[in-house]
């Protein structure tokens, strides 16, 4: 057994390499390791709680393995420069890019990569300035309010405008890559977006594409998940489908899918708030004595009431409401229900 993590043996050679004081056959008990970090947990809640994501999920486990391995490294003082660990992820809406990007957080926090663990999101507004000047100190405080932990960058190619030199964009993307290469131990870059918009950005910007250790694509989810993710966050909320519900979100999925701004998991989520809204609307209708299960359980008219079945056009390229539902607006134009 070696002595605990950071621990250092003291001996004649121990300033110029620790290492050397330390028996080749000396070992370390992994699950000390494991146990410390409880990185665990959070590997195994982010396979029950995300349906498929398969590829995605395995390089996470890639990059937990080789911070654990890093960090019993560091126990028998086998020095080695901390792993570069800014990311992209790729792919489409509501495809769980910043839900991941927060377990990420997370995992780099447990095993020791980042101080603190938190996530900062933001989008080109929140990094260029409106006025020559403005730019570089906005981008600055907001990477000293994610120093310690992610920052996550979403539609990252806006930053980029090729037609444009003196876009403030530009400036940027500088500080960025400085601060990348400079600070990469006390913060992970995650830049997100469509993949081959991303491509393009990365061909465009070979200093972004040379920092980035880990490409992390996030495909389309199919009918079969997207129902799994429907279940999921219906449990999540203590509500469930009759059988017919269950048949009736299949085929608005299937409707749904085929339609503009179709976003996912995303989709999926707003459809299940209208749902629940619908079942609301009808509970309160019908009036008298309300069982537990009918409060529980969403049933296909709430399904079927929707526009997809209805209507070719997401509600927002309608110009007024025809049927007898109220129109809502909320903050996500991509939601159709
Ligand atoms: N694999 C999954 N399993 C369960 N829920 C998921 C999954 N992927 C996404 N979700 C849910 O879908 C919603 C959208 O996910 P998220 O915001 O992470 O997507 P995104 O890829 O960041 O989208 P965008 O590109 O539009 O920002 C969230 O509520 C999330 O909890
Ligand atoms: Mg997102």
């Amino acid at each position: 057994m070696i002595p605990p993590t950071q621990t250092r043996i003291e001996g004649p050679d121990s300033v110029a390499n620790p290492a050397l004081d330390i028996p080749d056959d000396a070992s370390i008990d992994m699950s000390t390791i494991l146990q410390e970090s409880q990185v665990m947990e959070v590997l195994q809640k982010l396979d029950q709680e995300l349906v498929g994501l398969k590829p995605v999920k395995t390089r996470i486990r890639e990059i937990a393995a080789l911070l654990l391995v890093d960090r019993m490294r560091h126990s028998f003082g086998l020095m080695t420069r901390p792993p570069t660990l800014h990311m992209s992820f790729t792919g489409s809406p509501g495809t769980g890019k910043t839900t991941v990007a927060m377990r990420m957080a997370t995992i780099l926090h447990r095993l020791d990569y980042v101080r603190k663990g938190h996530l900062v999101a933001v989008t080109r507004d929140d990094l260029v300035g409106q006025y020559i000047g403005h730019t570089a100190p906005k981008t600055k405080e907001i990477l000293k309010r994610a120093m310690g932990g992610v920052l996550f960058i979403d539609e990252a190619y806006y930053l980029y405008r090729q037609e444009n030199e003196r876009d403030y964009g530009q400036e940027v993307i500088e500080i960025l890559l400085q601060v990348m290469e400079t600070q990469r131990e006390d913060l992970v870059v995650i830049l997100a977006g469509y993949k081959n918009r991303m491509e393009t950005f990365f061909s465009s910007n070979p200093g972004f594409s040379s920092r980035i250790a880990h490409h992390l694509d996030f495909p389309d989810y199919s009918l079969e998940e997207l129902l799994a993710i429907a279940q999921l966050i219906l449990a999540e909320q203590m509500y469930r489908f009759s059988p017919e519900a269950l048949s009736a979100f299949e085929a608005y999925l299937q409707r749904r899918m085929q339609m503009p701004r179709f976003s996912n998991a995303r989709s999926v989520r707003n459809a299940l708030d209208r749902a629940r809204l619908r079942q609301a609307n009808r509970l309160f209708a019908k009036g008298g004595k309300i069982s537990k299960t009918d409060l529980m359980t969403i049933e296909a008219e709430d399904i079927l009431a929707s526009r997809v079945f209805t209507e070719d056009l997401p509600d927002d390229e309608q110009q007024s409401g025809t049927s007898q539902e109220p129109v809502f607006h909320d903050s996500d134009t991509s939601a159709l229900c």
